[in-house]
């Protein structure tokens, strides 16, 4: 067992941001802030953040498998609105819902990195940073100290020089959960981003130019936090390295995805709890089970990677029987609202997790988006959980749930 003493201070009654209605009539669903997100950002950054691999395909089956999932209600039982709070890790957090890390998301909205980790800080959710994010793992602590979980990719370089120094930087200001990334082995193609003019390193031609002008919100956005950076490898980056030139000088020592041997150098080096992301297998979630790993963290990517991955949550009841109570099982890919996150929770996942839907909001409404879109997954899941009978959200476990998509393994 590592470190997870458990924090259960009582956290104090949550109360939405004070712009929560006036932004809930504008934007009532996820569905707005997408429709709104590209007159907000230039094409590109729209397109990078929203895009999937082939013919997005794959994020069509996300969803489709989402909205497939139906519950049976029971009534007579509660007329209230059930509390969410949920403990991941020996931590407890406001709500089962939280942040999955991204790459270059101040790409789509200039300083959306910190504007996320502020947003789960003040809704006391998680915050994920990417390891390919735009802010330093030190400025993401400040900003989220309670609720910071990071990721990695697999910096294989000089016997894993570099992701074992993020380890120690991570250790240091107290990350809650580290989470490794297992679904991007190869590099593949997200065609709308490559459509759009943006290649392995970020040179704006007179198209992507033309789109910045027409976006004077973005362009202020990023004239006040300037151009996004791969903030957390700037260091080790020979010094004063333009932007494009740290993006090279990552790429040539990342890349792959952890083997299990390397799994397991990383958690015996990991004093906290460890989570692998992007398991879709019951017997990769029992591998890593058997290493010591306490999370299992399910995703496709989103529908980035490749269109024929099986959707993250057809797989979920199959790898939550497979675990058991050995680990603690938490989701993304294809979370468009609250009833998404009760499905979720419904089929055994102890949280679900969003990524594109927090870049459509941070387009969508600016500074304010992260902080709404917690607000309004909140909102939906304590109204679904009401609806159906739950009397909390671990209760959503016992609801009869129809799911066509369910995949035995
Ligand atoms: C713009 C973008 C960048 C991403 N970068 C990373 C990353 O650096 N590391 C990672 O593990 N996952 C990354 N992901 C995947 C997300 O963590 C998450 O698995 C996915 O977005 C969830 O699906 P959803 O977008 O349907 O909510 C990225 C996703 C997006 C949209």
């Amino acid at each position: 067992m590592h470190d997870m003493t458990a924090k259960k201070e009582a956290l104090s009654a949550y109360q939405p941001h004070p712009n929560f209605a006036k932004y809930h009539k504008s934007f009532p669903t996820t569905a707005w802030m997408r429709k709104r997100a590209p007159k907000n950002v230039p094409l590109f950054a729209f397109e990078y953040g929203d895009t999937g691999a082939g013919n997005d395909v794959g994020i069509d089956h996300n969803w489709a498998a989402f909205d497939n999932i139906k519950i049976v209600p029971r009534y007579g039982v509660t007329n209230k609105l059930p509390p969410v709070e949920v403990e991941l890790f020996g931590q407890r957090y406001n709500a089962p819902i939280g942040i999955a890390p991204m790459g270059g998301p101040s790409l789509v909205w200039p300083g959306a990195d910190i504007l996320m980790a502020k947003a789960a800080q003040r809704a006391r959710v998680p915050y994920t940073l990417s390891v390919a994010g735009g802010a330093t793992i030190e400025q993401a602590a400040e900003a989220a100290p309670d609720v910071f979980w990071l990721q990695l990719y697999r910096f294989w370089h000089d016997d894993h020089k570099i992701g074992f120094d993020l380890m120690r930087r991570a250790q240091a200001v107290e990350v809650k959960v580290l989470t490794l990334t297992l679904d991007v082995p190869v590099r593949t193609t997200r065609s709308r981003e490559a459509y759009a003019g943006l290649a392995s390193e970020f040179r704006p031609n007179v198209r992507m130019i033309y789109e910045m002008m027409v976006r004077p919100k973005w362009l202020l956005a990023l004239l006040r936090n300037g151009y996004p950076r791969f903030a957390t490898i700037d260091q080790y980056a020979p010094p004063r390295a333009s932007t494009n030139e740290v993006i090279a000088f990552a790429r040539a020592r990342m890349g792959g995805a952890f083997n299990w041997e390397e799994v397991k150098r990383y958690r015996d080096f990991w004093k906290g709890p460890m989570a692998l992301k992007g398991i879709l297998h019951p017997e990769d979630a029992e591998k890593a089970v058997a290493l010591g790993i306490e999370g299992i963290w399910m995703s496709n990517h989103g529908g980035r990677q490749i269109e024929a991955l099986v959707p993250s949550i057809d797989a979920l009841p199959a790898v939550v029987s497979a675990v058991g109570d050995k680990a603690t099982v938490i989701i993304d890919s294809g979370i468009r609202s609250g009833q998404d996150v009760m499905r979720a929770l419904a089929l055994g996942a102890k949280a679900a997790f969003a990524g594109k839907s927090f870049l459509w909001a941070v387009a969508a409404l600016g500074d304010e988006g992260p902080a709404q879109l917690i607000d309004l997954y909140i909102d939906e899941l304590k109204a679904s959980l009401g609806q159906v009978g739950a009397l909390s959200a671990a209760d959503a476990r016992n609801a009869r749930v129809l799911h066509p998509g369910r995949i035995e393994f």
